[in-house]
């Protein structure tokens, strides 16, 4: 099995490459890489009830974080849980209805705030951590472990609109108002943040990840003070207790901004979408930081050899020792996992190809 094929002198390339050196290989992973697309995720879920039991159970957790690493030669595992166990934890009532996404108890104004609670929300989530020192144990010294949370711009969203919604109209009018409960509710989901991943660091995590799926929903005014400004105190209060560990930001949908993005919060690395050009990710975002991403997870879809072409594209235009191999988006669930394996197998035949 690819999983144990490597001898234990290997680094990690992902550290290598968040850590400013030239990586053994070209590392991937998959956002999402855990989940409905693999026949023995679908099975394990089923046997444990819901998602959130799934969740909240370590050693279940622990099994479906490991998944996709017995099928494929992946560089990093990411922790299985949810960006909203948080708000959860926070006292918003949440479930996951079959094929209808999340439902929360919505948050709208200053009473529906005050019923939130910060105390103790943190190490409510104790299985989480508990998932995270399971699969530190069970991990192949060449793969890397990465915690995760919601920026607080995209949970926020799940929490005042009750969940997933076609605009995020509710949000952007609190945002657009100013609102002080709605100010109140980012400060806390920084704070919360912080220590989350925290805890999530010191159980094994070597690097966190801060996913704002919808920042591409802000003008660059609201973007410096929802996506930018939280996401850069989070990245800083992390920094503050665990110098070292990196930090990736993935705030989808910003194209140029990610640059700036990058810069404002000081990010080891950023997640990019698909729809921004191979050429300005290595003339410009990457003389900044480190790029992840950035195939359309439709290409993976497709697969055959309009991925072979897509994954060369990536392979042959941005820089090698700055780049994380990844998707622009999540994994898609009706992705064949054969595809996934044929994904791997390009980019190591492009390490190949460089000579290395
Ligand atoms: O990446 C991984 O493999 C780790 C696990 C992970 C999940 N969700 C598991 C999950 C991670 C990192 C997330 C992040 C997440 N969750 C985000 C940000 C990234 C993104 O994809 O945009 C968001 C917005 C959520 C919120 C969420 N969770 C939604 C909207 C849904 C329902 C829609 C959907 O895709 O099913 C979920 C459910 C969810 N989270 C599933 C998984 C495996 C599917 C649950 C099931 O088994 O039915």
């Amino acid at each position: 099995m690819d999983y144990f094929e490597h001898d234990s002198s290997t680094g990690k390339a992902i550290l290598e490459v968040l850590n400013e050196t030239s990586p053994w290989r070209r590392p991937i992973w998959l956002m999402r890489q855990a989940g409905r697309y693999l026949p023995e995720y679908r099975e394990l879920r089923a046997s444990a009830g819901s998602f959130l039991d799934l969740c909240y159970a370590p050693e279940l957790a622990a099994e479906v974080t490991l998944q996709p690493l017995r099928r494929f030669d992946l560089d990093a595992a990411i922790i299985f849980a949810d960006i909203l166990l948080l708000p959860q934890a926070l006292g918003c009532e949440l479930a996951f209805k079959e094929n209808e996404g999340p439902k929360l108890s919505p948050v709208r104004n200053l009473s529906d705030f005050n019923r939130l609670k910060d105390q103790g929300a943190v190490a409510r989530l104790e299985p989480v951590y508990e998932t995270v020192s399971r699969v530190k144990e069970a991990l192949p010294a060449h793969v890397g472990l990465i915690g995760f949370c919601g920026a607080p711009w995209t949970v926020a969203t799940y929490v005042v609109e009750g969940g997933t919604s076609a605009d995020r109209k509710n949000t952007k009018l609190a945002a657009f108002a100013g609102a002080d409960w709605f100010e109140a509710l980012i400060g806390m989901l920084v704070e919360t943040s912080i220590d989350y991943l925290s805890a999530q660091i010191e159980a094994g995590a070597e690097v966190v990840q801060v996913f704002d799926t919808w920042a591409g929903d802000l003008s660059d005014d609201l973007r410096d003070r929802y996506c930018f400004a939280p996401i850069a105190k989070i990245a800083a209060g992390v920094r503050s207790r665990h110098p070292g560990v990196p930090v990736i930001g993935f705030a989808r949908g910003i194209g140029v901004g990610h640059l700036e993005f990058a810069r404002q919060c000081g990010l080891d690395a950023v997640g990019v979408e698909w729809s921004v050009p191979l050429d300005w990710i290595n003339s410009t975002l990457q003389e900044e930081t480190v790029m992840q991403g950035n195939l359309d997870p439709l290409c993976l879809v497709a697969g055959g050899e309009g991925l072979a072409q897509g994954v060369q594209r990536i392979c042959n235009t941005v820089r090698y020792d700055r780049h994380i191999m990844n998707l622009g988006h999540g994994i898609r669930q009706d992705t064949p996992p054969e595809h996934v394996a044929e994904l791997v197998k390009h980019v190591r035949n492009a390490d190949r190809e460089r000579g290395g």
